[in-house]
C-alpha cells in the first residue's frame, strides 16, 4: 500500500492507470476510520474488480467547516487509519495537508467554488449554511486529482450522496457514484468518527436517534392512511426530548430522489434527523 501526501504524485499515479486502463474506485474521507468506512472499502474493492485499484483519501476538510464547528477538535488518527487500509487491502491512501489541497492564499481565501444550490438548501444545509458548498468543493477537487471510475459514498450522509450524484451529472465528471448502506454499532447506532465525542451517559442516550427512526416506521407501519408530517414532526420531538441530553435540530420527512419534503409519510418516504447529544451533533436516515 502507498501513501501519497502530494496532489502532482497523486495525479501523476492516476494519469498513468487512466492510460494503462485500470478501474480506480474511490473512497473519500475524513479518517478516523470505522466500520462503515471499510464497507465502503469493500464495495469499491468489488466496484474496481480484478486489476482495479483502490484509493482511500483522508482529509479533514476546513471549507465544510462552520465557524463554530468541530474543525480543530476533529479526531485524527493517520497512524491508524493506515493500518485499518492495509488490512482492508487498500491500494492508495491519499492524504493530502491544507498546503496542497488549498494552496496560494489557503482554505479561508479560496475564490472557486462548485455550488449544488437545490438539493442543499434543506435540512443539512439549513442548519451548516456553507457545508455544501465545502463539500461540493473538495469532492470535485478529489475527482479531478484522482480520475476515478466509481466514488463510494455512505447512506449515513444521505444528502451529501445525492448532491454529489446530481453535481456529478451536472457537470459531467466521467465517473459512477454509488450509495453503500449505513453500517450500525449492534445496538442501532449509525457509525461515526464523531461517536468518539460520546463520553460517560451520552453513548446510551445517542440512541435515541435509532429509536426515533424505528418509532417512526412503526407508525408507518401500522397506519392504514398517510400519516401528516407535521402531526408526525411534533410527535417526535417529543419522543427524542424525552432524552436529557437530546435536543432535536430537525427531523425531515422527504422525496428520497428528489430530497422535496412530503406534507404527508407514507411508506418509502425518506426520513432524515439530527440531534444535538449533549454538545455533539449526530445525524442519521432511513426509508420508512
Ligand atoms: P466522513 O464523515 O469521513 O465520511 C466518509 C464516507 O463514509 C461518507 O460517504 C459517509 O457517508 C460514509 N460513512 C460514514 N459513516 C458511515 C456508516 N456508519 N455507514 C456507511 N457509511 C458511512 O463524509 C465525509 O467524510 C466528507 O464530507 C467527505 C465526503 C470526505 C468530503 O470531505
Amino acid at each position: 500500500m502507498r501513501i501519497i501526501k502530494s496532489v502532482a504524485a497523486m495525479q501523476r499515479l492516476a494519469r498513468g492507470w487512466q492510460r494503462a486502463g485500470v478501474r480506480v474506485g474511490l473512497v473519500p474521507t475524513m479518517g478516523y476510520l470505522h466500520a462503515g468506512h471499510l464497507s465502503l472499502v469493500q464495495r469499491a474493492r468489488r466496484l474496481a474488480g480484478r486489476g482495479g485499484k483502490v484509493i482511500v483519501s483522508i482529509y479533514v476538510n476546513p471549507t465544510q467547516f462552520g465557524p463554530q464547528e468541530d474543525l480543530s477538535r476533529y479526531p485524527r488518527d493517520l497512524a491508524r487509519d493506515v493500518r485499518l487500509c492495509r488490512q482492508a487491502g487498500v491500494d492508495v491512501i491519499f492524504a493530502p495537508d491544507n498546503a496542497q489541497m488549498y494552496p496560494g492564499a489557503g482554505a479561508d481565501r479560496l475564490s472557486t467554488f462548485v455550488i449544488e444550490e437545490v438539493l442543499s438548501c434543506g435540512m443539512e444545509g439549513q442548519s451548516r449554511p456553507t457545508h455544501f458548498r465545502g463539500v461540493t468543493t473538495v469532492v470535485a477537487k478529489l475527482f479531478n486529482i484522482v480520475q476515478p471510475d466509481v466514488a463510494v459514498f455512505g447512506a449515513k450522509d444521505y444528502q451529501q450522496a445525492t448532491i454529489v450524484k446530481r453535481m456529478v451529472r451536472d457537470l459531467n465528471f466521467p465517473l459512477k457514484i454509488v450509495m453503500a448502506p449505513i453500517l450500525r454499532e449492534a445496538d442501532g447506532l449509525a457509525m461515526s468518527s464523531r461517536n468518539k465525542y460520546l463520553v460517560g451517559g451520552l453513548r446510551a442516550q445517542a440512541l435515541v436517534l435509532w429509536r426515533t427512526l424505528k418509532e417512526a416506521r412503526a407508525e408507518v407501519r401500522k397506519s392504514s392512511r398517510p400519516i401528516l408530517a407535521a402531526r408526525l414532526k411534533t410527535e417526535l420531538k417529543e419522543f427524542i426530548e424525552r432524552t436529557p441530553a437530546a435536543r432535536l435540530d430537525y427531523v425531515e420527512f422527504f422525496d428520497p430522489d428528489t430530497l422535496v419534503p412530503v406534507r404527508s409519510v407514507e411508506r418509502g418516504t425518506q426520513m432524515a434527523l439530527a440531534v444535538f447529544i449533549g454538545k455533539t451533533r449526530l445525524i442519521d436516515n432511513a426509508r420508512l
